[in-house]
């Protein structure tokens, strides 16, 4: 992992998505939400920015609580 300066560096967050980038920075239009999209907020998706479920796996294995965002139109 990447070091500062002064030698201190916490655990990255992102481990594999577009490591070749200074900043990961996604975009989709609203148009293109449809009625639903769920969105990864743990970085082990291989659909990132989308979630592929790997969050569970994740929270059993370092007994962490994160999941998705879940972005939805409202039920009529
Ligand atoms: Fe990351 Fe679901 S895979 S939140």
């Amino acid at each position: 992992y990447k070091t500062y300066k002064d030698g201190k560096c916490e655990a990255p967050v992102n481990r594999k998505i577009k490591k070749d980038q200074a900043k990961v920075a996604d975009s989709v239009d609203i148009e293109d939400l449809g009625d639903k999209k769920v969105f990864c907020r743990c970085w082990k998706s291989d659909s990132f920015p989308y979630c592929d479920g790997s969050h569970n796996k994740h929270n059993q294995d370092a007994c962490d609580n994160v999941g998705p965002l879940i972005i939805k139109k409202k039920e009529p």
